[in-house]
C-alpha cells in the first residue's frame, strides 16, 4: 500500500508559480519513481490571496495549511500591492503562515555545488565544498514583538518602534534543532547575536550556553557576534558548519550567505514547527529567493531553489531521503553538464528557460537508478 501525504501548494506572486510549476512537473517523477502518493490542494498566499480573498492569507487557507502534511511555498510579493495598508501587505501572509503554524526553526542550507564554484563571487578555493547550515529563529524577535507600529510624539515629531523580545523557550527549541542536526553534520554550532549591545542577546548566549552544557556538551559551541559572523562568511565561509541565530540576523546572513553559493535562486529553505504527541512536525518548504517581480512572467527564473525545497521536504516531512539525495544529485548532474539559467553566470554556457531547467532536471531524476 503505497503512502499518501497531504500538500498545500502556495505559489503565490511574482516568479513563485513559474518555479512551482516545475515542482508540481517533479513531484509527478517523485511519485512514479517511489509509489508515494501526493494529495495536492492549491490556494492562494501574497498578493495573490488579497486579488481573491482581500487577505494576504485567508483563515481557510490556513485551516487547510493545519490539515497538510507539508506546505510548498513559492514567494510573495510585488508592486502593484506597494499601496496597500501595512497589514493587508504580501508579505503578511507569509508571517502570518510561519507565526500560526508556530514554525519556530527555518533551516537554510548553503551548498555550493562543484559546478558553481566560478558563479560565486568569491574565490573558487573559498566556496569550492562550502556546506554550512543556517538556523534562523523564524517566530520571534524583532520581527514580532510588541510594541510596535508609527507613533507621533508630542512635538509632532514620528517614531518608528520595534521591539526585539527572546524568552528562554524561544531560544531553547531552536538552539535544540541546531545542536541536533550538528550531531548528524560536521557536529559544531556557532550562535550568533549581539551581547555586546542588546539584552536578548546576553540571554539567547546564555541559554544557548545552559541548553549546550545539560543536553549537548559532545557538540562544539562557539559564540559570534552577528556583524562580526557576517565578516567571517565572506572571509572563510568554510569554517562554518551550523549556524544558529535569531529571526533578524538570520534573515540577513542566509542572503548573505546564498551568493556564495552563486545565486539567491539556488537556495532552499525548511521552515519546521515542534513535534507533536502524534509524533507530526507542521513544515513548510519555500525557495530563500523573493518573488522577484523585475523578471517574474520572462520564464527566466530559476527554478532550483524551489525544487531543492521540494527535496527538503521529501527528507524532513516524508522520510523519503533517497527521493531527496535522488534531487539533489538530479541538479548537480544537470548544472555539471553546463546547463544554466540566466542567474548563474559562467562561461560557454547555454541559458535554459525555467520550464527547459525543470524538465532537464526531472530528465536527471529519472536516469538516475533508484
Ligand atoms: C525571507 C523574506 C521574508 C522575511 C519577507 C518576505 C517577509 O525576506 O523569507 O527571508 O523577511 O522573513
Ligand atoms: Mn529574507
Amino acid at each position: 500500500m503505497s503512502k499518501i501525504f497531504k500538500l498545500l501548494i502556495l505559489p503565490g506572486d511574482g516568479i513563485g508559480p513559474e518555479v512551482m510549476t516545475e515542482v508540481t512537473k517533479l513531484i509527478s517523477a517523485v511519485e512514479k519513481s517511489s509509489g508515494a502518493k501526493f494529495e495536492i490542494t492549491y490556494d492562494d498566499i501574497g498578493g495573490a490571496a488579497y486579488d481573491r480573498y482581500g487577505t494576504p492569507l485567508a483563515d481557510s487557507t490556513l485551516e487547510v495549511a493545519k490539515q497538510s502534511h507539508a506546505v510548498l511555498l513559492g514567494a510573495v510579493g510585488g508592486e502593484k500591492w506597494d499601496d496597500l495598508e501595512f497589514s493587508l501587505k504580501p508579505e503578511q501572509g507569509l508571517l502570518r503562515i510561519r507565526k500560526e503554524l508556530e514554525l519556530f526553526a527555518n533551516l537554510r542550507p548553503a551548498m555550493c555545488f562543484e559546478s558553481m564554484v566560478d558563479a560565486s563571487s568569491l574565490k573558487p578555493e573559498l566556496v569550492a565544498g562550502l556546506d554550512i547550515m543556517i538556523v534562523r529563529e523564524l517566530t520571534g524577535g524583532i520581527y514580532f514583538g510588541k510594541p510596535r507600529g508609527i507613533e507621533t510624539l508630542a512635538d509632532g515629531t514620528r517614531q518608528g518602534v520595534n521591539t526585539q523580545t527572546y524568552n528562554t523557550k524561544e531560544i531553547h527549541r531552536v538552539a535544540r534543532i541546531a545542536f541536533e542536526l550538528a550531531r548528524k553534520r560536521d557536529n559544531r554550532v556557532v550562535s550568533c547575536e549581539k551581547s555586546n549591545v542588546m539584552e536578548s542577546g546576553i540571554l539567547w548566549r546564555e541559554e544557548v550556553t545552559a541548553i549546550h552544557t545539560n543536553e549537548y556538551n559532545d557538540v562544539e559551541l562557539t559564540h559570534m557576534y552577528a556583524d562580526n559572523c557576517a565578516m567571517q562568511l565572506v572571509r572563510n565561509p568554510k569554517q562554518f558548519d551550523v549556524i544558529v541565530t535569531d529571526n533578524l540576523f538570520g534573515d540577513i546572513l542566509s542572503d548573505e550567505a546564498s551568493m556564495l553559493t552563486g545565486s539567491l535562486g539556488m537556495l532552499p529553505s525548511a521552515s519546521l514547527g515542534e513535534v507533536d504527541e502524534n509524533n507530526f512536525r507542521k513544515a513548510l518548504y519555500e525557495p530563500v529567493h523573493g518573488s522577484a517581480p523585475d523578471i517574474a512572467g520572462q520564464g527566466i527564473a530559476n527554478p532550483i531553489a524551489c525544487i531543492l525545497s521540494f527535496a527538503m521536504c521529501l527528507k524532513y516531512s516524508f522520510e523519503m531521503n533517497d527521493e531527496a539525495d535522488k534531487i539533489n544529485d538530479a541538479v548537480n548532474n544537470v548544472l555539471t553538464s553546463g546547463y544554466k539559467t540566466k542567474d548563474l553566470i559562467g562561461n560557454n554556457e547555454q541559458n535554459l528557460s525555467t520550464q527547459q531547467m525543470g524538465d532537464k532536471i526531472i530528465e536527471a531524476f529519472n536516469s538516475i537508478g533508484s
